[in-house]
């Protein structure tokens, strides 16, 4: 019989094999000083593209005002216990109302980490007979809780919606044969990877053809998209076509923890029933103060978002401008595609970071296609337009030098920290 070890010590897995070389630097790079447009890296200032801050919050003064003074007044620990046993408070209930009341859904039930709080929803909501039907470019979070589904589930191309309904007719027939079951179709109001919208208002439609559920994790549209900042349901016109709302607080609300609104009685059902929250330990106090304080931002400081669209649109065509393409993106998120190898892509990404000041992150094989990088620059309310034109630059130089095999090198740059 084989040491269980052995195993991973022959295969580090498909980025782990790297991490002599990338170690710090590629992966798990460590950006220091308060977060903001401008951080320092390895001792240099960088313009950072990397961060979903996208409303700026995670420094706003009063925000780190109030998280400063929650955690002296209530410390870390407090409430103790999952909420369920010993750890609910008045305050949790009242994010709670105040999320709900912002997604125009009856009830909330917040999660303390969106990852664990979706998959746990999703187990907690679909039993044996049900059928999950969902986008073939669902966050890890989303595929992870079908995972825990023991029922059929049927995937859609991307954004397809005559592929969908395929796979719902496929659900149907399942059902009707089994006698038993529903239909829960997830999807996500941003992709987070290529930017474009879950094409909500389509999904909405089918539902006087079809009998499904519809459960969107809107991670990226929460406080960027909608006039009020609620989301992609209400950027479309549909938010009353979404049945569950899902967003972590991790991105807009540069915080921890997340929610999940809908129907009283159902998400009544979820509180009573979510594993991951049942048997885990409350939001602490200092983040759900700190997390109404940055709702009542988002909802009351729309020059937040405002300054956010005018950065990413100023990125956008200016990078169109220049020739880059940007696939379809329709929110803020603004990837860059371009064609090269792994080791090229870490080649021009170290010369982004050394000679030009530019921290932010690619994307490369295995996540995407052999020979194709993406560049995913997130812009927020903090960045500046000499933020912008610098960036601009920079990517023109880089990719002239890319298109003129510069970076071809034999192996990943070695860049690993010292240790
Ligand atoms: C689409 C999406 N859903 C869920 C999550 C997980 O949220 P959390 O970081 O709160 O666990 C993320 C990443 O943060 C995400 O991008």
């Amino acid at each position: 019989m084989a040491d269980i070890f052995e195993k991973l010590l022959k295969d580090q897995g498909p980025l782990g094999q790297h991490r002599e070389r990338a170690h710090g630097y590629f992966a798990f790079p460590k950006l220091d000083g308060p977060i903001g447009n401008r951080m320092n890296f390895r001792g240099k200032e960088m313009i950072v593209w990397s961060l979903n801050n996208y409303l700026g919050l995670a420094n706003h003064p009063e925000v780190r005002k109030i998280d400063g003074e929650a955690s002296v007044q209530y410390g870390l620990a407090l409430p103790m216990g999952a909420r369920m046993m010993s750890g609910n408070s008045n305050f949790h209930e009242q994010l709670e109302r105040e999320l709900a009341e912002f997604e125009h859904k009856e009830d909330c039930i917040l999660m303390n980490y969106g990852y664990q709080g979706i998959m746990s929803a999703i187990d907690a909501i679909c039993s044996r007979h049900d059928v999950i039907v969902y986008d073939a470019e669902s966050h890890a979070c989303i595929i992870d809780g079908m995972r825990l589904h023991t029922g059929h589930r049927y995937v859609y191309k991307h954004n397809d919606i005559a592929d969908l309904e395929k796979q719902l007719q496929r659900a149907t027939s399942l059902i009707e044969k089994q006698n038993s079951g529903g239909i829960l179709l997830i999807t996500e109001g941003v992709f987070g990877m290529a930017g474009d919208q879950g094409k909500l208002k389509e999904i909405g439609a089918l539902k006087s053809k079809y009998q499904f559920r519809l459960l969107v994790d809107d991670a990226h549209g929460f406080g960027t998209l909608g006039k009020t900042g609620a989301g992609a349901g209400e950027e479309q016109g549909c938010q009353d076509d979404i049945d569950l709302y899902f967003s972590t607080f991790a991105k807009s609300m540069a915080s921890i923890g997340a929610f999940m609104a809908g129907p009283k009685p159902i998400i009544d059902f979820i509180r009573y029933n979510i594993r991951s929250q049942i048997f885990a330990k409350s939001v602490p106090m200092p983040l759900v103060l700190g997390n109404l304080k940055r709702l009542e931002l988002l909802k009351t400081r729309p020059e937040l978002k405002e300054k956010l669209w005018s950065n990413a649109l100023k990125l956008q065509n200016g990078l169109k401008e220049r020739g880059f393409d940007i696939g379809n993106t329709d929110s803020v998120v603004t990837p860059v595609y371009m064609k090269g190898g792994v080791e090229e892509a870490t080649a021009m990404v170290m010369d982004l970071r050394e000679n030009y000041g530019i921290f932010c992150s690619i994307v490369v094989y295995p996540v995407i296609p052999k020979g194709h990088i993406i560049y995913r620059l997130i812009p927020t309310a903090s960045h500046t337009d000499e933020d912008i034109e610098v960036t601009l630059n920079a990517f023109s130089e880089t990719k002239e030098k890319l298109d003129a095999g510069v970076y071809k090198v034999a192996e990943i740059p070695a860049m690993a920290d010292v240790v």
